[in-house]
């Protein structure tokens, strides 16, 4: 498969398993709303998306990134004239670490220009596969005026394209059928054929003699009463109403759209909400995760906060602060932009703020002795399994994975709050934990059952900090 060479690839391709594991830190400060699992993380996202790891590998169902276009213009809130090597390599880790977090069946779309089209569809099709290429979507974008008689170098871009891939080359999505439903259609009520009992009059008329009508007495008459059989407006005769079963695929051009809007004070990065509508209705419904790791003005989360989405956006720009946070204050609060009024949007939901903190492991792979329960099982769970650990609850028995129990003792967990007490494997803690039947690794500060008593009971005790292990 030809690739493609630039500058420093090599460690592009290595950057996203290199970037340490960091601890997502809640601002309070920042969050707004009743608490659940939305996220706005502020830092650079390919630290961030791996911190993401953990918690939502394989979690994704619809990715959409806005990525800086590189193309040099003088934004104010962004700087998007990076070198193109740079810009390939800032690309190249975060997608990768972006495809790890999608679910099988998960799709992502990428907003980009002509200027870096051709050089992001390589790469993709390297990282994501070519077969996983679906669609080049193409949206409007604001036209240049020219003064009458004035040359021009090239003509207008007139559209923004949008890259679909999935992750799987089995996935498939249903078209949403609302933008391009085909007209249902009434139908001549005969068919060919005799059937017994199948000629009754109907609307004064019978069927001609070789033909019969397509249904009984019966259902005919609940079809007058639902609307859907009725005599021909012209000729009288009976015709029942076709439902469109079919629908036509929605098609690439999405030029009734505008990329861009104008709301947020964010002028040339803000994306409209309508766009962001479509792309999420492609492949979600309530409930799905929805995740930008370039969020700019806040536009994808707040769009997924009206649709009942899930989120996770990534902003490593001070408008994190500045433009998301006042923007999906108001949104909860009920703000009436946007795509509100289309899907009733009355305010309510919340989110979490985070920032990125000190890393979860130090550079010897051992991991930080500071971390809270939850990273730490998260991390646990996720080197045993490579799996993220869902349903997190405060439960030494993290998890069966495998045929495997997994544990963690944990201070206060077992509810003893002394130094040591609960960390330690002893029988008499053995004997407080949830049962399994079964192969059980064990994490604790020490043990003191001896080995012959962990093999009887069929435990690989291992200790923590020092047997955790970063990828
Ligand atoms: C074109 S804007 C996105 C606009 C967004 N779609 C909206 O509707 O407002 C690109 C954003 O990516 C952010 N960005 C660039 N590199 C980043 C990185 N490494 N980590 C996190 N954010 C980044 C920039 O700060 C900028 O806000």
């Amino acid at each position: 498969m030809p690739i493609l060479e630039w500058l420093n690839k090599n460690e592009a391709i290595n950057a996203a398993s290199k970037v340490p594991y960091r601890i997502l830190k809640a601002n309070k400060e920042f969050s707004y709303g009743e608490k659940n699992e939305n996220m706005i993380i502020k830092g650079d996202n390919l630290e961030a998306l791996k911190a993401l790891l953990p918690y939502y590998k394989g979690q994704v169902k619809c990715i959409y990134i806005d990525p800086p276009f590189n193309t040099g213009s003088a934004f104010e809130h962004y700087d998007d004239n990076l070198e193109h090597s740079v810009w390939l390599s800032l690309m190249y880790s975060r997608l990768e670490l972006l495809r790890e977090l999608l679910a099988e069946d998960g799709i992502i779309l990428i907003h980009i220009d002509h200027n870096e089209e051709p050089y992001l569809r390589i790469i993709m099709d390297e990282i994501y596969g070519r077969a996983n290429y679906r669609n080049t979507i193409l949206v409007s974008r604001i036209k240049k005026n020219v003064r009458e008689r004035e040359r021009i170098k090239a003509l207008n871009f007139g559209q923004d394209p949008i890259l679909l891939y999935t992750k799987s080359s089995s996935t498939t999505f249903l078209p949403p059928l609302k933008y391009a439903p085909k007209a249902n259609r009434w139908h001549n009520f005969e068919a060919a054929g005799i059937r017994k009992g199948m000629d009754y009059d109907l609307f004064g008329f019978k069927p001609n003699p070789n033909n019969h009508w397509r249904w009984t007495q019966e259902r005919a008459n609940i079809a007058i009463k639902e609307g859907k059989l009725r005599p021909n407006p012209k000729t009288g005769k009976p015709e029942y109403l076709i439902m469109a079963s079919e629908f036509e695929i929605m098609d690439t051009n999405w030029t009734d759209l505008q990329a861009s809007a104008f709301n947020w004070k964010f002028p040339n990065g803000e994306k409209s909400e309508k766009l962001v509508q479509r792309i999420i209705d492609l492949n979600t419904k309530e409930g799905d995760l929805v995740l930008d790791s370039f969020l700019g003005s806040g536009t994808t989360c707040a769009v997924a906060q009206k649709m009942g989405r899930k989120y996770i956006g990534i902003e490593m720009g001070e408008h994190a602060i500045t433009h998301c946070v006042p923007r999906m204050k108001a949104v909860i609060d009920g703000e009436q932009g946007g795509i509100s009024k289309s899907v009733n949007w009355q305010g309510g939901g919340g989110y979490t703020f985070y920032d990125l903190g000190e890393t979860v492991f130090d550079e010897d792979g051992n991991i930080n002795k500071d971390v809270d329960f939850k990273t730490l099982a998260s991390h646990i769970w996720f080197s045993e399994t490579k799996t993220p650990l869902l349903d997190f609850e405060k439960n030494p028995l993290l998890g069966i994975y495998n045929g495997t129990a997994y544990y963690l003792l944990y201070n206060g967990i077992l509810g003893d709050k002394k130094p040591n007490g609960g960390n330690v494997l002893t029988q008499k803690i053995f004997d407080t934990l949830p049962k399994f039947d079964g192969k059980k690794v064990i994490y604790g500060e020490a043990t003191r059952m001896n080995e012959d008593k962990r093999k009887l009971n069929n435990i690989t005790f291992k200790q923590t900090p020092y047997d955790i292990k970063a990828r």
